[in-house]
């Protein structure tokens, strides 16, 4: 693992920012995994600058979203369409037909699964998968558990993955199903950067770092992975020098 710590979230922003940027410069049509929550909005917000100065260009990109809530409306502003919409695509020049994003309302979700898959694979696999990590050492929706998942699934979402992400949804109507990529369609990427930052994630970044590789701690299978970044602030580094 190629471990970074940086001062700050836009010092992380940049440097990953000027990743994806050299890498779409040098591959037009590279396939990028993108993730949502708080972590990746700062590069998000330094790819956008980026391309309104003219140094970057994502026209001929194609994205796959890690993960998408069932059972909640697209045009809802707490689905990871709208999350996209919003906080990225919107604000580039991506074409809209090269998006993809689980259909969480889908009516058969194991074909549905299983076709977003196989549109992963038929475009060449992901060339760089971007990740953030939950408390619980989630990453996509891949919860604590016995077995590491392997491709695309429906998951019920964990109770520590339910408290973090209420936050969203104050009239408590938070989602309990998603749709995500497994650790095996991740584990598939060619090159992962996954981010970091704040004190809330210390105990997720030391048992991805230090622990033993366990689907107890899903993102700790990044530890088998030959290409990966993982970008850290100071304050989720506290414990990884142990
Ligand atoms: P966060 O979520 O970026 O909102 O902390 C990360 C995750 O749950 O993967």
């Amino acid at each position: 693992m190629d471990i970074r710590v940086l001062k700050t979230k836009a010092d992380i922003a940049k440097a990953c920012g000027e990743i994806f940027i050299e890498e779409i410069n040098k591959k037009s049509d590279i396939v990028l995994g993108l993730a949502t929550g708080a972590t990746p909005l700062p590069t998000y917000e330094y790819l956008i600058d980026a391309y309104k100065n003219g140094r970057v260009s994502f026209k001929e990109v194609t994205s796959f979203n890690l993960d998408e809530y069932c059972d909640l409306a697209r045009e809802n502003e707490n689905s990871y369409y709208s999350y996209m919409l919003n906080n990225f695509f919107n604000h580039v020049d991506m074409d809209k037909s090269r998006i993809n994003i689980p259909d969480g309302n889908a009516k058969d979700a194991e074909k549905e699964c299983a076709a977003y898959d196989k549109m992963i694979e038929d475009m060449g696999g992901i060339d760089i998968q971007l990740l953030g990590i939950g408390t619980n050492g989630h990453i996509g929706f891949n919860e604590p558990s016995d077995e590491f998942t392997d491709a695309t699934f429906k998951v019920k979402l964990s109770d520590s993955t339910i408290e973090s992400n209420s936050i969203y949804f104050p009239d408590g109507d938070m989602p309990r199903y998603a749709l995500t990529m497994g650790i095996g369609s991740i584990m598939k990427a060619k090159k992962i950067i996954l981010i970091a930052t704040g004190a809330a994630k210390i105990d997720a970044v030391d048992k991805m770092v230090n622990g033993e590789v366990s689907p107890a701690c899903p993102a700790s299978i990044l530890q088998n992975h030959d290409d990966v970044i993982i970008f850290l602030d100071e304050d989720a580094a506290a414990k990884i020098n142990k």
